[in-house]
């Protein structure tokens, strides 16, 4: 059988290379979609050619419905149908309700939550037709609980649920799984970025394994949930925390 086809979106990113790269070391062929904004991308896919995986790789606007439809056909157009997709790509504008623009609300909705339809829309389809699919949408801890200084991460994150839970209802017949994943603080650029004081006074006191996460923990999770054997699972959200926020 041809291996099997993901798509990570934000693959280049923070978490979503390591995703790739474990993926990519699990037998799976990605694709890595990026950001049109992301100058960067020759020099990625150059070093990732170096340490062995030569990946394909889209510009795509999740952002943008028409972009997201244009780029999925031309992913299965040369590359074959989509059977995995993970929506991972994410930002964000961290700052208290007082101050929350509306374009930091929106930006933030837009690029978290609405991609999960723009991306989902282009190849539930062809999962439906032939009768197998994941969907791993990659929510947040901050999404379950809430998180000072979040209220449009937030927001978007607990949305990303609630999409998963009713399209897993609609496609489960179909042998087609929608997951979530809850990670926590996992030590990439986007948790490093928030000033030292904060994580060390307010965050990782809140983490009973008294670290940050690590992103190949994270990719071992999105792997299960992808392979053959995670078939009963659908419709779960999978927290990631280190014990951060249990219910
Ligand atoms: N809990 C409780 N109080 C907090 C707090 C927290 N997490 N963070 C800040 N405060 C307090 C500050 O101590 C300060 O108190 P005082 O006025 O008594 O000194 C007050 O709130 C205002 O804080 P700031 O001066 O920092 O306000 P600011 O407007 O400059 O910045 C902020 C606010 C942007 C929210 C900043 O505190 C921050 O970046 N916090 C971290 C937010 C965060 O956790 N983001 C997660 C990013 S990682 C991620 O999102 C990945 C994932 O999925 C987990």
């Amino acid at each position: 059988m041809q291996q099997r086809l993901a798509v990570v979106t934000g693959g280049m990113g923070g978490l979503g290379e390591t995703i790739s790269t474990k993926m990519a070391g699990a037998g799976y062929r990605v694709v890595v979609t990026y950001s049109p904004s992301n100058t960067k991308y020759r020099a990625w896919l150059e070093e990732m050619k170096g340490r062995g995986h030569s990946f394909s790789a889209y510009p795509v606007d999740v952002v943008n419905y028409d972009d997201c439809a244009r780029k999925c056909a031309q992913i299965q157009g040369e590359c074959g149908p989509i059977d995995i997709l993970v929506n991972n790509a994410g930002i964000t504008r961290d700052m208290t309700f007082k101050k929350m623009t509306k374009a930091a609300w929106d930006e933030v909705m837009r690029t978290n939550l609405d991609s999960c339809f723009n991306m989902t829309k282009q190849v539930m389809d062809g999962m439906i037709e032939r009768g197998w699919g994941r969907v791993v949408n990659v929510s947040s801890v901050n999404g379950q609980k809430g998180a000072f200084g979040q209220t449009n991460y937030s927001a978007a994150k607990a949305g990303i649920h609630g999409f998963t839970k009713a399209l897993a209802l609609e496609v489960a017949r179909k042998n087609v799984t929608v997951n979530t994943i809850s990670p926590g603080y996992i030590g990439t650029q986007m948790v490093t970025a928030i000033p030292k004081e904060i994580l060390d006074s307010k965050i990782l006191p809140q983490i009973p394994l008294g670290r940050l996460g690590k992103p190949a923990e994270v990719a071992g999770l999105i792997i299960y949930l992808c392979s053959e054997e995670a078939a009963f699972v659908t419709g779960a959200n999978i927290s990631i925390n280190g014990g951060q926020h249990m219910y």
